[in-house]
């Protein structure tokens, strides 16, 4: 089992373990749209090794391996590893922690982090790990999601709880969600864990995510998240019905036909390790 060290990170983990079961049904058909922009931005080919990191259920190494790379994923949550196990049991999948990545050095051509780094107490720490156990050449990328002025999808959630959320809540305190959402605060950040900030790829993406009921947003965030899920899980229940409301309200703008189609947009980050 993974020792997690501070609150943040055990908070994180208690979650994952609780949602991992909903998280394919709930959101895979958001997350999983991002990775042919990260797996293209990080040049995955044939026959390179390849770290998926915060794996999940384990999309990342599937789409790696379809390129005929060697993918292994990684993940703290125990019950997201049996899941990644069962949908994709060719591939490698290990318990451990982003933060304290449990290979030797120079072991892979590629880290990959599908939405990982922002669930993370330390970013800086997976990043440097990143660094270290990538060969000289190798490459890092990663996704997050843009910040709500970017990301329509984000700024109904975020409205809907600056409206009416009370934030003084008793729940555990992570870094900033945004911490590498700024272009040049990224690099810098990168640059000051062993990386060429000079080769940095910080694209744009924005997807369509297809939900079928003005409540789905709210619900998936609640049921199957985990940071948010906290917070809303301490509101009173006026409170809770009132982001409920607003975060509907949001999505209806959406509508179409008899589905909601929410533009949902994230950063696709790529660096390299210079040889
Ligand atoms: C939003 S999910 C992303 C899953 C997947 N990468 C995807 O593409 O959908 C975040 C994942 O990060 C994992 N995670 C969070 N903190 C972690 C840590 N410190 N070390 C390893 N995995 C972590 C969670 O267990 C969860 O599976």
């Amino acid at each position: 089992m993974t020792r997690i060290e501070d609150e943040f990170a055990r908070f994180e983990h208690e979650g994952w373990q609780r949602v991992a079961d909903n998280y394919d049904s709930v959101w895979s058909s958001l997350t999983r749209q991002f990775i042919p922009y990260l797996i293209d931005a990080a040049q995955i080919a044939p026959a390179m090794s390849v770290l998926d990191v915060a794996c999940g259920p384990g999309y990342v190494s599937a789409a790696a391996r379809q390129l005929g790379a060697i993918p292994t994923g990684v993940d703290f949550s125990s019950e997201m590893v049996a899941i990644a196990n069962r949908i994709f049991p060719e591939i490698d999948f290990i318990e451990g922690d982003a933060q304290k990545l449990p290979f030797a050095d120079a072991s892979f051509d590629r880290v990959l982090m599908n939405f990982g780094l922002l669930h993370l107490s330390r970013p800086e720490k997976a990043c440097s790990e990143a660094f270290c156990v990538l060969r000289a050449g190798g490459k890092f990328g990663f996704t997050i999601w843009a910040e709500p002025r970017e990301n329509p999808g984000g700024k109904i959630v975020n409205d809907a709880i600056e409206a009416h959320a009370d934030l003084n809540v008793d729940v555990p305190q992570g870094p900033s969600k945004f911490a590498y959402a700024e272009k040049e605060e990224c690099r810098k950040a990168l640059q000051r864990n062993g990386f060429d900030g000079g080769s940095m790829i910080f694209q744009t993406r924005c997807v369509e995510w297809n939900v079928p009921t003005p409540r789905y947003l709210f619900e998936a965030e609640r049921d199957a998240g985990v940071r948010t899920a906290g917070l809303l899980a301490r509101q009173t229940s006026d409170r809770l019905d009132a982001i409920m409301r607003a975060t509907e309200d949001g999505v209806r703008h959406y509508a179409k036909g008899d589905r909601f189609v929410i533009p949902m947009a994230a950063h696709v980050i790529v660096v390299s390790k210079n040889s």
